[in-house]
């Protein structure tokens, strides 16, 4: 595996490797900011199933972390995550220095309206400007033909897909975005870096959040109001132990269109926020 931090050596690595794989060769591209775990080797395997070159990208954006989130204390590991996609066999390792992404003089920001509003653009504004803008750079530095992403952050999955049809990014790169099921814990905790935030005992209570979810997608099932139902699902949280909670709300899976029943293309998302730790998941409500 090649760790590459600037553009030029990027460009002539990713240039020779295709060359040296053939015509007709894909490369794809998993974006990370690192502190990586299970979820994020979930998207490598994913991708070498999918392609015949795999890249990670690690940069810790800052213009998708708000003025009061966590962007100085976010876990940098650069070591481990790079010995840990070498033993997952990634080919490129490309880890920005932070003027490839933002030189001086930046001035463009990406903007997609519609899917970027509510649920947490609601409460991160400008969140997914970030979010957008630094995907597309890295889609153009790295010129993949297909890009993985997880999806416990399911808005950002249809923020980007969005942007990729909108800008036309599928000729002549990025032909297809793929979400990756989310990964959980044996309690079934979604996985994310945040999690390493928590004290046992509020990793201990996180485990209602998905429980609570299951919960209420039953109670559904069984006839439950969706309001009722909801309404519940916010009460079990906050007796767990969760502080606030952002937002439980059911949605349409492509357009994020606020939902009043369970239906195919429904899934209920949830942001809840325990200790100082914020959390998302979202699931299929049938
Ligand atoms: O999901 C993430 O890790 C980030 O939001 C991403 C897609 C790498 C953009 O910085």
């Amino acid at each position: 595996m090649q760790t590459i931090h600037a553009l030029n050596p990027l460009r002539r690595a990713i240039a020779e490797l295709r060359e040296n794989a053939g015509a007709g060769c894909r490369l794809a591209l998993v974006p990370t900011m690192g502190a990586l775990h299970e979820g994020h080797l979930t998207l490598v395997k994913e991708a070498q199933r999918r392609a015949d070159l795999t890249a990670v990208s690690i940069f810790v954006n800052p213009r998708q972390f708000g003025a009061n989130e966590d962007l100085d204390a976010y876990p940098r590991t650069l070591q481990r995550d790079a010995a840990m996609l070498r033993d997952a066999g990634v080919d490129v390792l490309w880890a920005p220095d932070a003027g490839e992404i933002y030189p001086d003089g930046y001035a463009t920001n990406v903007s997609v309206d519609g899917v970027s509003a509510g649920l947490c653009g609601a409460d991160r504004p400008g969140h997914f400007d970030g979010v957008a803008t630094v995907v597309l750079k890295l889609f153009n530095q790295v010129r993949p033909d297909l890009a993985l992403f997880g999806e416990k952050d399911w808005q950002q999955l249809a923020v980007i897909r969005r942007m990729a049809r909108d800008l036309d990014l599928s000729h002549p790169h990025v032909d297809a975005i793929h979400g990756v099921a989310i990964v959980r814990e044996a309690d079934g905790l979604a996985l994310s870096s945040r999690n390493r935030y928590l004290s046992p005992a509020q990793r201990s209570d996180a485990a209602a959040l998905p429980a609570a979810m299951r919960a209420a997608i039953a109670d559904m099932a069984q006839g439950t109001p969706a309001d009722a139902a909801l309404a519940t699902l916010r009460s079990t949280l906050r007796g767990a132990g969760f502080d606030t909670i952002d937002y439980a709300e059911m949605r349409h899976a492509d357009t994020l269109a606020l939902a009043r029943a369970p239906g195919p293309h429904i899934r209920l998302f949830v942001a809840a926020r325990i200790g100082g730790t914020r959390l998302i998941d979202n699931m299929p409500v049938q």
